[in-house]
Parts: structure tokens; sequence; C-alpha cells
């Protein structure tokens, strides 16, 4: 029999009981001496999400911080490899990563997410496992015509000629963030002008 969770999710495990963690999240970072959080990259592909979240991490490492980066394409080789590109397995694949990305939350560790996530319900199912405090979304606002002339991985070319179904942006939509806790112009701005955002507003909400 299911049950529900208290995320009102339905869960097919009975007979289980919360084990009290022996170190505390506010052991941790009284520890580390700095708070945790989730950083939600979100946008289209190409928007520059995961070098911004790689560069963002590189600069919180030389600071000492504890961090680390999920990213899209990567965690698709492994924990998601059985999802694809459909509504509802990117409903899913975000699911998954919201629950993870909390897991660290709890362990003390800022985690940047690099997801193109595009569906906004699903992001704020990512953002209400968590305390409010616990979550920054930042959205990489590179547009469809940026993201489409730089074509890193060649996908929109495929996705034009019909090769990639279902292509964000092209074929599946992209739900823009209504109220993100940042928007960084990757499109215009520098790579180090958009670490140097998301680091400020990191300080402004006393991360570190
Ligand atoms: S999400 O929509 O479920 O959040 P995710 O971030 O995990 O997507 O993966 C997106 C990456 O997968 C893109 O950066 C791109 O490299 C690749 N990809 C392959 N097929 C698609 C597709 N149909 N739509 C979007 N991205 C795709």
């Amino acid at each position: 029999m299911s049950k529900v969770t208290q995320e009102g999710n339905l869960s097919k495990s009975t007979n289980i009981v919360w084990h009290k963690a022996s170190v505390s999240r506010q052991e941790i970072t009284d520890k580390r001496k700095h708070k945790s959080v989730i950083l939600w990259f979100t946008g289209l592909s190409g928007s520059g999400k995961s070098t911004l979240a790689n560069a963002v991490n590189s600069a919180l490492f030389e600071k000492g911080l504890s961090t680390y980066v999920l990213d899209g394409d990567n965690i698709r080789h492994g924990l998601c490899k059985d999802l694809g590109f459909s509504d509802s397995d990117r409903e899913e694949n975000i699911r998954r990563i919201g629950e993870v990305a909390k897991l660290f939350v709890d362990a003390g560790i800022i985690v940047l997410t690099a997801f193109v996530s595009p569906f906004r319900s699903d992001r704020d199912n990512a953002r209400a496992l968590v305390n409010d405090e616990d979550f920054i979304e930042i959205y990489c606002s590179a547009g469809l015509e940026v993201c489409e002339e730089r074509d890193t991985k060649g996908l929109y070319a495929k996705a034009r000629k019909g090769e990639i179904k279902e292509f964000t942006g092209i074929s599946s939509p992209y739900e823009k963030p209504d109220s993100p806790e940042l928007i960084v112009d990757t499109g215009k701005e520098t790579l180090e002008d958009c670490v140097e955002n998301v680091l400020m507003k990191l300080k402004a909400v006393n991360i570190f």
C-alpha cells in the first residue's frame, strides 16, 4: 500500500522510520563557517549554465568552501540514464535532482545544479523541498537566437533538421522563471561578470 509523504508525493515504501542524523546541518555549517544552499541554474541548452556553474564552483572552491556541481548532461550518464526528454521524463529528472540537491544541503554543501529544467512547476516542486532561503534560482537568460548561433554541441542544427525530437526551444517549450532570485545575462555579459554577480548574491544573503 502506498502512502503520501510530507511533500505530498506518493511513496511505495511503508514501515520505514526516519533515523535522526548524529551530526546536524547546523553543526556542519558552524564548523565549516558557511551556509549550504542550492544554486539552481536554469536556461536553454547552450545558455551557459554548466560553464557558469563550474566557474562559480571554482571560485567558491578557491575560498575553501564545500561545493558540488550536479550537471544535466553528466547526471544523464548515470542516475538519470533511464530518462529521455518527454515532459514526464524531464519532470522525473528534475524531481530526482531536487531530492539529491536537498541531501547536499543537509550535508552542509553548496550544491550547484545546471539543468535546462524547462518547466516552472518542476522547478517550483524542487524549491518546495527545502526552506525558502535554501533555494536560489538563477536564470541564465541567453535567448534562443544566441544559443542557436553558438550551438556548441551541434544539437540545434540537428533539432532543426528534425533529427532530435522534443528539443527545448525548438520543439519543446521553455518556461522562463517568473521571479528568480537572480538573472544573469549569459548572452551578453562576460563569464567573469556573471560569476561576480552570483558571488555578490551569495554574499548578500550571507552564505559566506
Ligand atoms: S531537462 O530538460 O531534463 O532539465 P537536462 O538539463 O537534464 O534537461 O539535459 C539537457 C541537455 O541534454 C542539453 O544541454 C543537451 O546537451 C542534451 N539534450 C539532448 N536532447 C535534448 C532535448 N531534446 N532537449 C534538450 N536538451 C537535450
